[in-house]
């Protein structure tokens, strides 16, 4: 079970869409998710979060606990079967994403934050998580050429980025042995050798 983290525009949709593709073709039987979402309750759950009218008026903690229950469903019924089955998770975001967002950006005790994570997850967590950390002005330069309108999230203003980026490299320096950065401001297919790098040798 891995992971790709990272602010909005630091490339790890793209990342691993080919990280699994390298997988696949190694003979790896791979499930790739998104999160939230994944099974049809969390991208319902996922339409609410993200819904723009919603700014200004989802409360902090409604926000906390249905990222964690979009999370708790798409384990029940798609991770925790795929582990089972011996297949290779792929997750485009997990509960990192949460301590991140809601602990570090939102500003929620990031103690509470994990808690709520250890309720929600149990012993479904990735066994290494990579962390693409870009710079705010390029994540902001990726956004800008993606052509369509910023949902709930992406709207917030660029202090509230900063929070959550410098709250990845908070959590890598604290857990070193199941969270990395990489450096995502270069060169894509360089960035994409360095996470096969890191995954094959836990493959291993
Ligand atoms: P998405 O469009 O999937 O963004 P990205 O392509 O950058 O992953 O939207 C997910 C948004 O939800 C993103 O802004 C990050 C945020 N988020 C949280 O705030 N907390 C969480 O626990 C998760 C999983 C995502």
């Amino acid at each position: 079970f891995f992971c790709l983290e990272g602010i909005d525009g630091c490339g790890k949709s793209t990342q691993l869409k080919r990280l699994a593709e390298f997988l696949t073709g190694k003979g790896y039987d791979v499930l790739t998710i998104r999160e939230p979402g994944g099974s049809e309750i969390s991208e319902s759950i996922r339409s609410l979060l993200l819904d723009i009218r919603y700014k200004g008026v989802m409360d902090s903690r409604t926000e906390l606990l249905l990222y964690n229950a979009a999370r708790a469903q798409v384990i029940a019924e798609k991770i925790a079967p795929a582990l089972a089955a011996g297949k290779v998770v792929l997750a485009d975001r997990f509960a990192w994403s949460t301590l991140a967002y809601q602990g570090y950006g939102r500003e929620i005790d990031p103690q509470m934050v994990l808690n709520l994570s250890n309720i929600t997850c149990g012993k479904f967590n990735p066994a290494l998580t990579i962390v693409l950390d870009v710079s705010l002005e390029e994540s902001r330069r990726r956004q800008a050429g993606e052509n369509r309108v910023a949902d709930r999230l992406e709207s917030e203003a660029v202090s509230f980025f900063e929070r959550v980026r410098n709250g990845y490299l908070k959590i890598a320096e604290v857990f070193p042995d199941c969270v990395n950065v990489v450096d995502a401001n270069g060169d894509m297919d360089k960035i994409q050798d360095r996470i096969r790098d890191l995954i094959l040798k836990r493959l291993a």
